[in-house]
C-alpha cells in the first residue's frame, strides 16, 4: 500500500498531538512530535544554564544533544527519558525563544526530514507543512478557540498533577502563539494547500473521522 506523509500544524494546545497519534495508529504510521524535539533542546539549555543569546554555547550544545523517541513515543534526550520534564512550565515558558533560533531550527528540521525519508509518517508542529515537508501529501492546519485551548491544557496539567493556574496557562499560550507566528525564521502559518480543521466544537472522534477521510483521499 502507498505510504504518505501527513503534516499537522497549528497553534499551541490545539490537540495536534492527540490527532497525530490517533491517525498514526489508524494507518500504522510512525508518529513524531516535533515540538518535543524543541522542548528537549530547551531542557538541555536550561540544565546547562545556556541562554539563547549565547550563540557559541548554543552551537556547542546542539553538537552534544541527541534526540530519539522510544517505542512508547517518550522523548529521549541523550538516552534519558525526559518526557515528564519537557512538559513542565519551566520548559513551556522558554521553548518558543529557543525554537526561534535559526541554528536550532536548522538542526531539528534536518533530523525531521531524515525521519520522513521512508514516508508512512505523521508529524505535528508549526512548520511541518511549510518547511519540513512542503510536499507532504496531506497538510492539516488545526485551530480552536483560545479559551477552549487554555482550558484543555490546564485540565491536562491538572491530570498530570503539574502545578499551574488557568491564568498562567492562558498567558503562556498567548505568549507562545505570538512568538511562534511572528518569528523571522519559519513562522507558524498555514501552508497554502493545508486543510483547516477547527475543533472548537468537535470531539476527538469527530475530528479523527474527518482527518481519516482526508488521509484516505490523499492516498493513505
Ligand atoms: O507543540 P508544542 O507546544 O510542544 O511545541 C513547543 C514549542 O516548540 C512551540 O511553542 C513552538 C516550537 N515548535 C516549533 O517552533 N516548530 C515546530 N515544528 C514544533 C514546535
Amino acid at each position: 500500500m502507498k505510504k504518505i506523509i501527513i503534516a499537522i500544524d497549528g497553534y499551541s494546545s490545539c490537540g495536534k498531538s492527540t490527532l497525530a497519534k490517533s491517525l498514526a495508529a489508524r494507518f500504522g504510521y510512525t508518529y513524531i512530535d516535533s515540538g518535543a524535539m524543541y522542548r528537549a533542546v530547551t531542557l538541555y539549555l536550561l540544565n546547562q544554564g545556556v541562554k539563547v543569546e549565547e550563540s557559541l554555547s548554543v552551537s556547542e550544545a546542539l553538537k552534544a544533544i541527541n534526540i530519539r523517541f522510544a517505542p512508547n513515543n517518550h522523548t529521549l534526550l541523550n538516552g534519558e527519558d525526559v518526557e515528564q520534564e519537557i512538559r513542565q512550565m519551566a520548559v513551556s515558558n522558554y521553548v518558543s525563544e529557543v525554537a526561534a533560533v535559526p541554528e536550532v531550527r536548522r538542526a531539528m528540521v534536518s533530523q525531521q526530514q531524515q525521519m520522513g525519508a521512508e514516508k508512512g509518517l505523521v508529524m505535528d508542529g508549526r512548520d511541518i507543512g511549510t518547511v519540513v515537508f512542503p510536499k507532504a501529501e496531506l497538510k492539516i492546519f488545526l485551530t480552536a478557540d483560545p479559551d477552549i485551548r487554555a482550558k484543555r491544557r490546564y485540565e491536562e496539567l491538572l491530570h498530570k498533577r503539574q502545578d499551574a493556574s488557568l491564568q498562567e496557562v492562558k498567558a503562556n499560550l498567548a505568549h507562545r502563539d505570538h512568538i511562534d507566528s511572528t518569528r523571522e525564521d519559519s513562522p507558524l502559518r498555514k501552508a497554502a494547500d493545508a486543510i483547516i480543521i477547527d475543533n472548537t466544537l468537535l470531539n476527538r472522534e469527530e475530528q479523527l473521522e474527518r482527518a481519516i477521510f482526508l488521509a484516505q483521499q490523499a492516498g493513505a
